[in-house]
């Protein structure tokens, strides 16, 4: 089954083709980022302007060497995310599955980034029940999966989201946006003098799944702001901002897999890219015997792979027939 995954929740337009469930075909993604960095972060009104720019090309070029009669359904990211963003995805993908009669099925955004982890790059596959965390720009989430369809939402943030806390405390240090990757690879020039200072790890302790990073950004805020920092403190100040969010990321996960007992952890979302919280993760579910699923990095961003792939666990098999006879029945 070769499913048509469509995304466009913010600042990329993704569009792939994926053969059942895993196999990517094709996954073209076009970005707006570099237009997005002279202001610091995404301007809404830019980001869907540029959709509009991209996704005829985009589509194009996903397609190319195929025709829609290659395709047996197609699947449009339909939120959370920004409406003016969103409504270039979901009207094209509703036009396409008018003209070429092809089922509709509307994704989950955040649920579609832990889908990431189906692509065919690992053998293996995880084991339910399993603890999702889903870290992107704008949400921070733990969620229980009990099977595909089958999701419990256990908590996520109380303000900023793990990817928007990266972006602010980078803008704060001067860095540039997307702030995930430049803290990150400004913190590898801290070569583990001693810090004279530390970071709270915000609600690490909390009798719940939820988190907390806007006083984190304060803490930073308050380092800074009196003061003209070298290189040397910058990268430690980077060190120990991405130190703290890690910590508590990568405890709470651990928590919610030993309450629930859960057999496999599944991160996505763009923050998934960061390699010391990856190392952080594994090595604490390698003691107990977890087994961890990141996306690969490239998918670890919005595409559209993840929404074919998702739309195939989700809707596969009897969904899909009863779809096949009602094009656009599931778009609510
Ligand atoms: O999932 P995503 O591409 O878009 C949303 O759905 O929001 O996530 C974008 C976020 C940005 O906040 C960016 O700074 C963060 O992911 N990010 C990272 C890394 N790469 C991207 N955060 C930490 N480390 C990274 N390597
Ligand atoms: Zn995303």
């Amino acid at each position: 089954m070769k499913i048509l995954g469509i995304e466009s929740t913010c600042d990329e337009t993704g569009v792939a083709v994926v053969e059942d469930g895993r196999k990517i075909l094709s996954n073209i993604i076009a970005s707006s980022v570099e237009i997005q960095k002279r202001y610091g972060g995404v301007v809404p009104e830019i980001a869907a302007r540029e959709q509009i720019k991209a996704i005829i090309p985009t589509l194009n070029a996903a397609l190319e060497g195929m025709t829609n009669q290659d395709l047996d359904l197609i699947a449009v990211s339909s939120g959370p995310g920004l409406v003016g963003s969103l409504l270039v995805g979901v009207e094209t993908a509703k036009a396409l599955s008018a003209a070429w009669k092809k089922p509709l099925v509307p994704i989950n955004h955040l649920i579609a980034h832990l889908y990431a982890c189906w692509a065919d790059n690992s053998k293996n596959l995880p084991s339910w029940p399993a603890i999702g965390l889903i870290v992107s720009g704008g949400h921070t989430d733990l969620i229980l999966m009990k099977n595909h369809g089958k999701y419990l939402w256990l908590g996520g943030t109380l303000d900023d989201a793990a990817g928007e806390a990266f972006d602010k405390v980078a803008r704060i240090l001067g860095l540039s946006y997307p702030g995930g990757p430049e803290i990150e690879r400004i913190a590898r020039n801290f070569k583990f003098q001693i810090l004279n200072f530390k970071l709270p790890r915000p609600l690490i302790n909390s009798d719940d799944f939820d988190f907390s990073f806007s006083g984190l950004k304060t803490a930073v805020y308050n380092l800074v702001r009196k003061t003209t920092l070298s290189n040397q403190e910058i990268s430690a100040i980077a060190y120990e901002f991405q130190e703290a969010i890690t910590d508590v990321l990568s405890f709470k996960t651990l928590r919610a897999c030993a309450d629930f007992g859960a057999k496999s952890i599944i991160i996505g979302g763009g923050v998934a890219a960061n390699l010391r919280l990856r190392q952080k993760i594994s090595s604490l579910a390698a003691n107990k015997n977890l087994a961890v699923f990141f996306p690969p990095v490239n998918l670890s961003v919005d595409n559209g792979a993840m929404i074919a792939i998702a739309a195939y666990y989700d809707f596969k098999p009897k969904d899909i027939r009863l779809v096949k006879s009602q094009p656009n029945l599931y778009f609510a």
